[in-house]
């Protein structure tokens, strides 16, 4: 079975909320496929336990690898020795270990396990990395070799075996599902799924067999770097507030926020704006989230409310306890949406926030000051930098809570929410529609309609999960949907801003779709620039008066890719971080886009119309 299949069936590791009347459930888990390594990871989180145990905080923030090495017990040190590489060799072989030692860690088992250095091999692999290479005689059977790092920074080692006497070509058989064997070649490729190439290599290891592992197992280990401390961290009082849509938003609205273990239960007060008297409480559904890996707040709950019978077109106020209403949050308003064509209506589109998150944050709260009116924020994925690290998400949650606790947020995801796994963190902690495709985990995908506007949100992380898993539902949503706007949302580009960066098989899956349903507006992001196409259909410029699909890239964060525009780019930028607002009037028909700076400034606008 490929490995796209396996993490394309990747469990939801969902929350258990508790359950009371106005509760988000739990979506339906999917059964868990089993890891290349699911005996040493087992192994890896007993000894992190046993760290969290023995070690202060302190202690465990700053694990060094030699440190981490010193904690093993002797059987911890020979399992970890012994479980990440294993293979079988035909005949007494010499074997040749070469690892990336730009970071200053050898493997602690090469030495026992009898290997000795040899500097006279070391190589260069992609134009910078220093290989270093050390050699250990074994004979013919089973060979089983030892982590790559501890501090989670090295890419898997790779393995050469050389006959130990005479001529011949030693056949080494991997027994990891997965890991193959080429022969090294100057040129040929140092891993299963990364194109970093072997530069030169020693006579020696020339011709050899290699055996290669993937690149993204390389935190299969890791226990450096691992335990963090969080800069927001929970307490008794509600915070991290936010609304996000599960049900129509003309009548349903889901209230979230956060607090320390301590509290069991907490409750949310309603009422329609300037009617107390209409006022009612709800019990809020609980959900105990636990990241071992947050040595200074390790355990959150998080708090929800799913209102799906409210009026359409109403503002309302909302306000949340945790002590049983002795004390309560400020209020917040927010608004339901109208039936299809009622009233003018805006919302606000950002590329990847990821980086300098406080600067975002004061970007998202302009936006919410100059354009109060926008009824929800739609994001482009990469909310954060390292989607399996909580304190990542606390301090998103930290500064979106200051607009999405009364405007609702609609996220994509990217590839840096989930950083190459399972997005558990980003679907644990976001209340989205189950109304996605059947063949993804519920959240990775589903679809908003909000007035006359039809928003479907994708997944486009297509090493995890195929395009081709999305389309039959794709084709469906767009297909029933009678909805006058119809727009997408997904993080990594059909045509990118810099050559070199466009998502061909994206495009070649999703392009006819959108171009069937007549998609007017691509939201895409990853490109660390702006870009705005002319309307597109089948990868071309479209006739004057022919519909097109309009493909935007914009990014809200600090990060900068530099930018080369495509032929069909209508206008670009770079070095600009920008929020987009769009304004629809219902009664006229017409969309007016506008892409604003940090500064405040118009960088770009279009309208389309239609009857
Ligand atoms: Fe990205």
């Amino acid at each position: 079975m490929s490995r796209k299949f396996l993490l394309a069936l990747a469990l939801s590791a969902g929350l258990a909320f508790s359950q009371t009347p106005a509760l988000a459930l739990q979506p339906a888990v999917a059964a868990a496929p089993a890891s290349p390594h699911a005996a040493l990871e087992s192994d890896v989180s007993d000894i992190l336990d046993r760290m969290v145990r023995e070690m202060g905080p302190d202690e465990r923030l700053a694990l060094t690898p030699e440190s981490a090495a010193a904690f093993l017990n002797a059987e911890e040190r020979e399992r970890l020795s012994t479980g990440f590489v294993r293979f079988t060799v035909d005949r007494p072989a010499r074997l040749f270990v070469a690892f990336d030692s730009a970071y200053g860690e050898t493997p602690f088992w090469l030495t026992d396990l009898g290997f000795q250095r040899r500097a006279d091999l070391d190589f260069i692999v992609d134009v910078e990395d220093p290989f270093h290479v050390w050699e250990k005689a074994v004979s013919a059977g089973e060979v089983n070799l030892g982590v790559p790092s501890l501090s989670g920074e090295l890419k898997p080692y790779i393995v050469f075996a050389a006959p130990a006497e005479g001529e011949g070509t030693v056949a080494i058989t991997p027994l990891v599902p997965g890991a193959d064997v080429q022969t090294a070649r100057e040129g040929g490729e140092a891993y299963v799924d990364d194109n970093d190439w072997f530069n030169a290599l020693p006579a020696e290891l020339d011709g050899l067999p290699v055996l290669r592992s993937f690149e993204s197992w390389e935190l299969v280990s890791r226990m450096v770097g691992f335990f963090r401390a969080t800069d927001y961290p929970s307490s008794a009082t509600p915070d991290h507030l936010q609304l996000t849509w599960q049900d129509d938003p003309r009548t349903g609205v889901t209230v979230q926020w956060r607090t320390d273990e301590t509290v069991a239960d907490s409750i949310l007060w309603l009422a329609p704006a300037g009617d107390d008297g209409a006022g009612r409480m709800l019990a809020a559904g609980a959900a105990a989230l636990t990241s071992r890996q947050i040595v200074n707040d390790p355990d959150i709950r998080l708090h929800r409310v799913r209102l799906d019978d409210l009026t359409p077109a109403t503002d309302y106020e909302y306000a949340v306890s945790a002590d049983n209403g002795q004390t309560w949050t400020q209020r917040r308003r927010f608004r339901t949406a109208a039936d299809a064509g009622a009233e003018p209506y805006a919302f606000v589109y950002l590329g990847d926030p990821q980086n300098g998150l406080d600067e975002w944050g004061a970007l998202i709260r302009q936006s919410d000051g100059r354009f109060p009116e926008a009824r929800f924020y739609m994001i482009a994925g990469d909310l954060i930098d390292h989607g399996t690290e909580r304190d990542n998400w606390d301090q998103f949650f930290h500064e979106g809570s200051t607009v999405f606790d009364r405007t609702p947020v609609v996220p994509a995801l990217g590839n840096h929410d989930s950083h190459g796994g399972h997005p558990t963190l980003y679907l644990q902690q976001f209340a989205l529609p189950d109304n996605g495709a059947e063949t993804l985990d519920p959240g990775r995908t589903y679809h908003v309609t909000y007035q006359d506007l039809l928003v479907v949100v994708m997944d486009s992380n297509y090493d995890l999960v195929e395009p081709e898993l999305q389309t039959e539902w794709l084709d469906r949503v767009l297909g029933q949907s009678d909805a006058r706007w119809k727009v997408v949302i997904y993080h990594h580009p059909f045509y990118a801003s810099r050559p070199g960066r466009d998502n061909h098989p994206l495009r070649d899956a999703w392009g006819p779709i959108f171009d069937r349903h007549n998609v007017d507006i691509a939201f895409q992001g990853h490109d660390h620039a702006y870009m705005r196409t002319v309307p597109m259909r089948g990868h071309e410029p479209v006739a004057e008066g022919e519909h097109g699909t309009v493909y935007l890239v914009a990014v809200s964060g600090t990060k900068m890719y530099e930018q080369e525009l495509p032929a069909f780019a209508a206008f670009g930028a770079v070095n600009t971080r920008t929020y987009q607002i769009i304004q629809v009037d219902p009664a006229t028909g017409t969309l007016t886009y506008r892409a604003i700076d940090a500064d405040g400034g118009v960088i770009d606008s279009f309208d389309l119309s239609k009857d």
